[in-house]
């Protein structure tokens, strides 16, 4: 009886020192069946967690958690880790999300890590609504970060997202390490990694197979550092397609394998017509391209091994408006101005 009352002192004393507290989804109501809707037990997690003066971690065990649509909003008190053994499943009826157009959201948080996981947006049937029919909705991204800072996401996987995968906007320092994405390579908008009217973000060693860009580059975007990544199939790394006020600087892409892609790596920062642009180009053609605007010209763009192939065709690059430096492997070689 004596050992079981010092036990109990240690585990209130451990208390007062504020050591990490973990909040499993499953003892919050959270089912790993694919079918029970854990939403409201992910939520209470959050809550809980987000309250926390100290560091928690929320976990979540192996098994299938259907999730609608969620926001996990900050500002929270302490950093908040989610170790995450299972998968994250969207509703299978893509209208759900798809109206919404929005997925799993984090908005306005600090120092949210995010370990492991597999997120299954599902989004095969809406992308053979967009193939067949004419009205379809537009479709819901699977993960977003907005109006954030201090964010890790490591090894994570997104799966057949219903257009982007994972969207950065409008945070400061986001590191992004071993990321999987994979979607059909003819699933229509689904972006792997988007970044946009970021600060310091890093993305390093990213296995991205999808159907459209293997990372898009939105305007406001400074510091922006890509390392190993293997893109394809995808559209290469791209930056949009809107004239834009805000201009891109500081961006580096260094060892880059691009196979069976669209493009390499492309960055246009302006509507031109697409007969101006690059002479000769067509959808299959394999290309760097940086083309900017004279107002929102594209500088400090580095370029370090970076090696694009296509089987055996050979692959191009141009430049408008766009300077930079190169160095180590660059193929095609650069035409950055210095
Ligand atoms: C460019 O970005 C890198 C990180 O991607 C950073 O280390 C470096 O300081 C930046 N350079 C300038 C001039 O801001």
């Amino acid at each position: 009886m004596s050992t079981m009352v010092l036990m109990i002192n240690l585990t209130s004393s451990s208390v007062a020192f504020a050591a990490p507290t973990t909040f499993n989804v499953v003892d919050l109501g959270a089912k790993g069946d694919g079918r029970t809707d854990s939403t409201r037990a992910f939520l209470r997690a959050w809550e809980s967690g987000c309250a926390s003066p100290s560091s928690t971690t929320i976990y979540v065990p192996q098994g299938r958690y259907l999730l609608n649509e969620v926001l996990f909003t900050g500002e929270c008190k302490g950093r908040v880790t989610f170790k995450i053994d299972g998968t994250l499943v969207a509703p299978s009826d893509y209208r759900i999300l798809g109206t919404s157009g929005k997925w799993i959201t984090f908005n306005k948080v600090q120092g949210v890590s995010i370990y492991g996981g597999i997120l299954d947006g599902q989004g095969a049937g809406l992308w053979a609504c967009k193939a067949t029919e004419r009205s379809c909705p537009f479709g819901a991204g699977s993960l977003e970060f907005t109006y954030s800072s201090e964010i890790t996401i490591t090894g994570l996987t997104s799966m057949n997202s219903q257009i982007f995968h994972i969207v950065i906007h409008d945070c400061k320092n986001v590191k992004l390490q071993q990321v999987q994405v994979t979607a059909s390579g003819n699933s229509p908008n689904t972006d792997g990694i988007h970044v946009q009217g970021s600060t310091d973000v890093t993305i390093t060693q990213a296995n991205i197979k999808t159907g459209d860009d293997c990372i898009s580059i939105g305007p406001g975007t400074t510091n922006l550092w890509m390392e190993n990544i293997n893109c394809g199939p995808g559209h290469g790394i791209s930056l949009g397609k809107a004239a834009n006020e805000q201009g891109v600087q500081n961006v580096t892409v260094k060892t880059a394998t691009f196979s069976g892609s669209q493009n390499g790596v492309r960055i246009k920062t302006w509507a031109r017509p697409s007969t101006g642009y690059v002479k000769g180009s067509s959808g299959s053609q394999v290309a760097m391209k940086f083309d900017c605007s004279p107002k929102t010209p594209c500088s400090g763009i580095v370029l370090n091994n970076v090696d694009l192939t296509y089987g055996s065709k050979s692959a191009s690059s141009s430049c408008i408006n766009a300077d930079g430096s190169a160095f180590g492997l660059v193929h095609p070689s650069s035409c950055l101005a210095a």
